[in-house]
């Protein structure tokens, strides 16, 4: 059952940026700054930042060290290590995850789509109205899908490298750019305040449910989307630097995205809390108060369109890989069928936004409307979820031993300590605090 002639990353360099292109996207620029506007600002920030550091950086590491290990898609990856018994599933849950994700993902970068239109013929119809829609809605929602198939066909290296690499240096700057905007705009220090200035007694068993949510998504973790990335690895790479400077990329531009949107928000009045419409709202007023905002702002939405697509494809990506794996169907037919796929559960979810009653009202675990429930079910928990099984199956099936082998492949004695670190936090930590964390879902019922 080898593969030949498997796909490799292009470089180092490349590796690291198709990584950051796909933990960098929608997580960082849409859903991380409403998540803190929800969940009470600068308390949430901090809990987040732990997650990162605690949990998310060494699972970043064990799907990584996962995926080059056994050069397959997650199904096959634990197959390999394990043949027979139940934790397959745990592959085929990352292969789900990775479709209804996607479902409403590219509803989303949709919405970032028609922004750049709407920006740029200057249409006054606010966000509401905007994603009511269905013309709209639907119309975006199937150009960025098929974009995303598009990228996927093209295969990895070819399809997903490209993009990543001109796209993050200039998300950077023009992040830079609205930052310096934003915070010097009056009234904009409430928006600091919120954002940096902690109020502990906001953090409950919900804020660290969220944060770890968070933390998931935004770095694509609990879903094997880093195992199929690690199964392009050249065996050369240093999983810990990589690992390390993906996440903390990742981080910095979700801080610096809430250094945008809520001194922005404070200044212009609005509430925090306002959900999934959060920085649609916001980043249009930035853009219409700015010397040049027109142009900027049509620069922004497509930079966010494409920081989305390097996510998007590694949400297909994980399917794709396991289709072609195992299921021997040729790449095209496993891009065509995931993405209709993708589709037809994304159509509750474009429905949800005002233009059926039904799901946009329907109401589970505290959220409302098709796609803020189906986001925190896959989204989150599902995320959160596979990750607690993936450190176990790491730490204890496989074996931190064997997989600290795999690290340390090409390394110096000088990582063994961190090794240490790393199989102490993946064996115990990880598993420990992730169980506690989902435990508060009960709570939520
Ligand atoms: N990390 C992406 C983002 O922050 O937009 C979303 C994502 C991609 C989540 C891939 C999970 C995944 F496997």
């Amino acid at each position: 059952m080898i593969e030949e002639q498997r796909s490799q990353w292009g470089s180092k360099l490349g590796f690291i940026l198709a990584a950051s292109g796909s933990a960098i996207g929608l997580g960082n620029i849409w859903r991380f700054p409403y998540t803190t506007g929800e969940n009470g600002g600068a308390a949430f920030v901090l809990v987040y930042l732990i997650c990162v550091v605690v949990i998310g950086i060494p699972v970043l590491i064990a799907e990584l060290s996962l995926g080059r290990h056994t050069q397959r898609n997650p199904v096959g990856a634990i197959k390999t290590i394990v043949p027979k018994g139940a934790w397959k599933i745990l592959g085929y849950l990352g292969v789900i995850t990775g479709i209804v994700i996607l479902s409403y993902y590219s509803i989303v970068a949709g919405w970032t789509i028609g922004y750049i239109v709407k920006t740029f013929t200057h249409t006054t119809s606010d966000f509401g109205q905007f994603i009511a829609d269905p013309k709209s809605e639907f119309g975006y929602f199937i150009v960025f899908l098929g974009l995303t198939m598009l990228v996927v066909l093209g295969g990895v290296k070819e399809g997903i490298e490209r993009w990543s690499k001109i796209l993050m240096p200039l998300l950077f700057l023009i992040l830079l750019g609205l930052i310096l905007f934003a915070i010097t705009l009056p009234g904009a220090e409430a928006g600091i305040k919120f954002y940096l200035s902690p109020d502990f007694s906001k953090i409950t068993g919900k804020t660290i449910l969220a944060a770890l949510g968070q933390a998931f998504f935004s770095l694509s973790l609990g879903m094997g989307a880093m195992i199929t990335y690690g199964s392009y690895i050249p065996k050369n790479t240093n999983l810990i630097t990589s690992a390390t400077t993906v996440a903390l990329s990742d981080t910095l531009i979700a801080i610096m995205a809430g250094l945008v949107i809520f001194p922005a928000l404070f200044a212009a009045g609005m509430s925090p809390a306002q959900g999934p419409g959060l920085v649609f709202n916001v980043l249009p007023q930035i853009f219409s108060q700015m010397p040049a905002g027109t142009i900027v702002g049509v620069f922004f939405f497509i930079l966010l369109a494409i920081a989305a697509l390097t996510s998007s494809i590694s949400l297909l990506e994980v399917g794709v890989a396991w289709a072609v794996d195992e299921l021997k169907l040729t790449r095209t037919k496993a891009t065509l069928a995931l993405g209709f796929a993708a589709f037809i559960i994304g159509i509750p979810s474009a429905m949800s936004q005002g233009y059926s009653s039904f799901f946009s009202n329907l109401h589970l675990l505290g959220k409302t409307g098709f796609l803020d429930i189906v986001d925190f079910l896959f989204g989150s928990f599902a995320l959160t979820f596979g990750g607690l099984i993936l450190s176990i199956f790491i730490g204890w099936k496989w074996g931190s031993a064997k997989a600290s082998d795999e690290i340390m492949y090409g390394l110096d004695k000088n990582y063994k300590p961190v090794l240490k670190i790393w199989s102490f936090l993946i064996r115990f930590v990880c598993p420990v605090v992730i169980f506690f964390v989902l435990l508060n879902i009960f709570e939520i019922f």
